[in-house]
């Protein structure tokens, strides 16, 4: 009753603050966020660019700087999309950060293997490793603040992921990464950047990753937690224990790809982020495909805005909110665990128009100062 009752208020104070973006009104706690889709860097479109400039100080592409996209094939690389996404930062007055440079997924065969297709040694893979890390902070370097330097290196149980980095240098693979990274631009932020952070085991795994790091004088800034989240789980106590684990640290606390399924979640996915673990589609597993109910509209934004608040009590831990998407109709929750189902992650519309989480969301600040 009191939740709703707050909601209320908020809502109508976010109608009367609504010259500004979300920017502003959490201009003092911490970033707000959005991303590039492939799309977007291509072909800008005009709506777009306007919610960027309007609501967000930060900026990653979603896909266009994974090494897959900008370093396809050893004949060189392909810089457009990134360049683009430089050029629509500017436009907004945005920072970026850069997204990702060491990940299991996303990376060609090639990268791993000889010219006959053997794999290489740990040597040429370090040296591969090296120079495609300091290309990217070189050429972006007055450009990206911050950098993903190593994504999803954990298992649900927190143990080190087995990937073809992990097979051909070693567990020692995540620090050259990070020495790589602050050799190339000492300035740079550097994350270790993971979905499922909520979850203790794999939360206790990053405090011992990171630990690790710091312990080697390795420099780390910051952890990100995905936060691909659904309406009902994680508890907000779990993601509030990982804030604190991680800022007690002493690293920026970041939460890097935030979105919220609505939908139900198919009972042989394995929850979090994994890209390659497809579920069969099923009607009833895309119960809002002509329109989103209204009570689970409000449940969305009452979702969003119990985040929103623990995130600004956390304020002086988190340094930035990134939301993974701008509206709902080009979120990759479409698409997985499932393919071709209509989702409503995020806080635009399709046809980019606020919903009611936007207006939870743009009046924590004020409903707690109150
Ligand atoms: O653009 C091609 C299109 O030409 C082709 O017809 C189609 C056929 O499958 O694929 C399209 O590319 C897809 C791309 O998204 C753009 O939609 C890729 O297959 C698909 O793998 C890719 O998925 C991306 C995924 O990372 C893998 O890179 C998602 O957009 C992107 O949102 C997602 O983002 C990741 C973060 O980087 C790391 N954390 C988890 C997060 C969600 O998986």
């Amino acid at each position: 009753m009191v939740k709703s009752l707050s909601l209320l208020v908020g809502v109508l104070c976010a109608s009367m603050a609504s010259a500004q973006g979300l920017k502003d009104i959490y201009q003092d706690a911490f970033l707000i966020g959005s991303i590039a889709s492939h799309q977007q860097l291509t072909h800008p479109d005009a709506q777009t660019r306007a919610l960027f400039q309007r609501e967000f100080n930060v900026l990653t592409a979603e896909n266009d700087m994974k090494w897959q996209r900008i370093y396809p094939s050893p004949e060189g690389y392909n810089f457009a999309a990134a360049d683009a996404l430089m050029q629509q930062a500017e436009d907004c007055q945005c920072q970026v950060v850069g997204h990702t440079l060491i990940w299991h997924q996303q990376t060609p065969d090639w990268v791993f293997e000889d010219e006959s297709g053997k794999p290489v040694s740990r040597e040429v893979l370090l040296s591969r490793m090296q120079s495609h890390i300091s290309t990217l902070m070189t050429r972006y370097k007055n450009d990206v603040y911050g950098w993903d330097v190593v994504n999803e290196a954990l298992n649900e149980d927190g143990t080190l992921r087995d990937s073809r980095w992990r097979d051909i240098i070693g567990d020692d693979y995540i620090a050259q990464a990070f020495r790589f990274a602050a050799e190339a631009d000492p300035d740079a932020e550097l994350y270790y950047n993971d979905y499922n952070l909520n979850a203790p085991a794999k939360r206790d795994g990053a405090v011992r990753l990171v630990k690790s790091l710091l312990a080697q004088g390795i420099k780390v800034s910051g952890i990100g937690m995905q936060a691909h989240y659904m309406l009902h789980s994680p508890k907000v106590s779990q993601v509030e224990a990982s804030i604190q684990a991680f800022a007690s640290l002493g690293v920026e606390v970041m939460i890097t790809e935030l979105d919220i399924s609505v939908l139900p979640f198919p009972k042989q996915a394995a929850i979090g982020a994994e890209i390659s673990e497809i579920a069969a589609y099923a009607e009833e597993l895309n119960p809002y495909a002509k329109q989103l109910p209204q009570e689970v509209q409000t449940a969305l934004a009452q979702r969003y805005q119990d985040l929103f608040t623990l995130f600004y009590q956390h304020r002086k831990s988190i340094s930035r909110v990134t939301f993974w998407g701008t509206h709902d109709g080009t979120s990759w929750k479409n698409n997985w665990p499932v393919r071709g189902r209509t989702d409503y992650p995020l806080l635009f519309d399709r046809d980019g128009k606020p919903k009611p989480a936007y207006d939870a969301v743009a009046t924590v600040p004020s409903v707690m100062a109150q």
